[in-house]
C-alpha cells in the first residue's frame, strides 16, 4: 500500500512525507520543482532514515502520471502540488487555472483510470471568502472569494464534489487549512519562499535575520482587539498529522468531507511579533503601513469538525511556532540554497 504525495517537495509536503513515513505508510512522490528544491526530499530522507521513490512530473502530464501510477500500487493521494501566490494569481489568472484546476482535472482523470478513488485536497481557508463570520465552520458558504487563487480552491473542491457524486466508489477529503507556519523542530526543512516573501511569518523571520530591514504591518484600524489582522496560525507539523489522520479516514469512508486544519485560535499581526521577539530574543522593527487589498479583519477556525471525524486536534502553541520558524530560518539563512 503506497500513498502518492503530489507537490511533496513543498513546504507543506515534505513535512507532510516525514509523518506519513513516521506513521508506517509508503510514500511515493512527485513534484515538478517549480516552487521546491530537491534538498527538501534529500533531508526527508536523512530525517526519517527512510527511501521512497520521487518522480521530477508535472500534474498536467498524463502519460507521466500514468507511468506512476503503473510502476506502484497507490491507495490514495495527498495533493498538494498547486501554485499559491495570491498577488501573482491576480496578475496571471490563466496560469492559475491551468496549473491548479485542469492539472487536478488531469490527475484525477488518471486516477479514475489506474482505479485508484481516494483524494486529500489541500484546500484553504481562503474558500470561505469575506462574507462569514470567524469561528468559521465547514457548512458555511464558500465561493465569495477575492482572487484567482482563491477561486481555484473553490472551482476544485467542486469538481471533486461532483466526482464523488457521479461515482460512489470516490472518498475525497477536502482540508481547509488556515495559516501554516513554523518548520520541523529539527529546523531541517521549512518554508523557503522564492523572492520577498509575502506571508507575515517568512516577512518576520527574514527581518529577523537581516535579510529585510522593516516589517510592514498591513493596517491597524481593523476591528480586532489591536486594530492589526487577525488570524488562525498553525504549526506544519500538526498541519501534516491531520493529513495522516485524513488519509486513515479516506480508507474507511467514500464520498466527500471537507474539514478544517486550524487551532480555533486567532492571533494578531503584534502578536505575532511579540510572540517571535520572546522566543527568539531578536527585535522585528516594524512599521504601520496602509492595508493590503482583499484582507480580512479576523479569520479563525471552529476545529471540532476535525476532532470528530479525523481524531485529530493542533497540539503546538504559537511559541513552538515562532521558535520552529526561528530556528529553521537561522540555521538556513538562505534557505535551500
Ligand atoms: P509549495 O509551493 O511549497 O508546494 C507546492 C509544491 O507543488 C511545490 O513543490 C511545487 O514545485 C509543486 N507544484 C506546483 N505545481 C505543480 C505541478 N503542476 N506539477 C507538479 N508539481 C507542482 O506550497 P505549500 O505551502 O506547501 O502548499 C501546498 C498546497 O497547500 C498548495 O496547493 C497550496 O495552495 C495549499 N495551501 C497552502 C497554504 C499556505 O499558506 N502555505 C494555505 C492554504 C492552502
Ligand atoms: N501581513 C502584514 N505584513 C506582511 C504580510 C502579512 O501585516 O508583510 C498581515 C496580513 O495583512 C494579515 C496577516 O498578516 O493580516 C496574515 O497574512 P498572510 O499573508 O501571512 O496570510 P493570509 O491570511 O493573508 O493568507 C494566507 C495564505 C493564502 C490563503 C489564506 C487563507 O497566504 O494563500 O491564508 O488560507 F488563502
Amino acid at each position: 500500500m503506497a500513498i502518492l504525495i503530489t507537490g511533496g517537495c513543498g513546504y507543506i509536503g515534505s513535512h507532510t512525507c516525514i509523518e506519513m513515513l513516521d506513521a508506517g505508510y509508503d510514500i511515493v512522490v512527485i513534484d515538478n520543482y517549480y516552487n521546491s528544491n530537491p534538498e527538501a526530499l534529500k533531508r526527508v530522507k536523512e530525517l526519517s532514515g527512510k527511501d521512497f521513490p520521487f518522480y521530477e512530473c508535472d500534474i498536467r502530464d498524463a502519460d507521466g502520471l500514468r507511468r506512476v501510477f503503473s510502476a506502484h500500487k497507490i491507495d490514495a493521494v495527498i495533493h498538494f502540488a498547486g501554485l499559491k501566490a495570491v498577488g501573482e494569481s491576480v496578475a496571471q489568472p490563466l496560469t492559475y487555472f491551468d496549473n491548479n484546476v485542469s492539472g487536478t482535472v488531469v490527475l484525477c482523470g488518471v486516477m479514475a483510470e489506474m482505479g485508484c478513488k481516494r483524494m486529500i485536497f489541500s484546500s484553504s481557508a481562503t474558500v470561505y471568502g469575506t462574507g462569514n463570520p470567524s469561528p468559521l465552520k465547514e457548512d458555511m458558504p464558500t465561493g465569495a472569494v477575492t482572487n484567482p487563487y482563491g477561486r481555484t480552491k473553490f472551482m476544485i473542491e467542486g469538481i471533486l464534489s461532483d466526482l464523488c457524486t457521479s461515482d460512489p466508489e470516490w472518498s475525497v477529503v477536502l482540508l481547509r487549512y488556515f495559516n501554516p507556519i513554523g518548520a520541523h523542530e529539527s529546523g531541517r526543512i521549512g518554508e523557503d519562499p522564492n523572492g520577498i516573501p509575502n506571508n507575515l511569518m517568512p516577512y518576520i523571520s527574514q527581518v529577523a535575520i537581516g535579510k529585510l530591514q522593516q516589517l510592514s504591518v498591513f493596517g491597524d484600524d481593523y476591528n480586532t482587539p489591536d486594530g492589526t489582522g487577525v488570524r488562525d496560525y498553525i504549526h506544519v507539523v500538526d498541519l501534516a498529522k491531520g493529513h495522516v489522520c485524513a488519509v486513515d479516514y479516506a480508507i474507511k469512508h467514500t464520498g466527500v468531507e471537507a474539514i478544517n486544519l486550524g487551532t480555533g485560535v486567532g492571533y494578531s499581526v503584534l502578536d505575532l511579533v511579540n510572540a517571535f521577539r520572546t522566543v527568539s530574543g531578536v527585535e522585528v522593527p516594524y512599521r504601520i503601513a496602509p492595508r493590503r487589498p482583499g484582507d480580512v479583519d479576523t479569520c479563525y477556525s471552529d476545529p471540532a469538525k476535525a476532532a470528530r471525524l479525523l481524531g485529530w486536534k493542533a497540539e503546538k502553541n504559537v511559541e513552538d511556532m515562532c521558535r520552529d520558524s526561528w530556528r529553521w530560518q537561522s540555521q538556513n539563512p538562505q534557505g535551500y540554497k
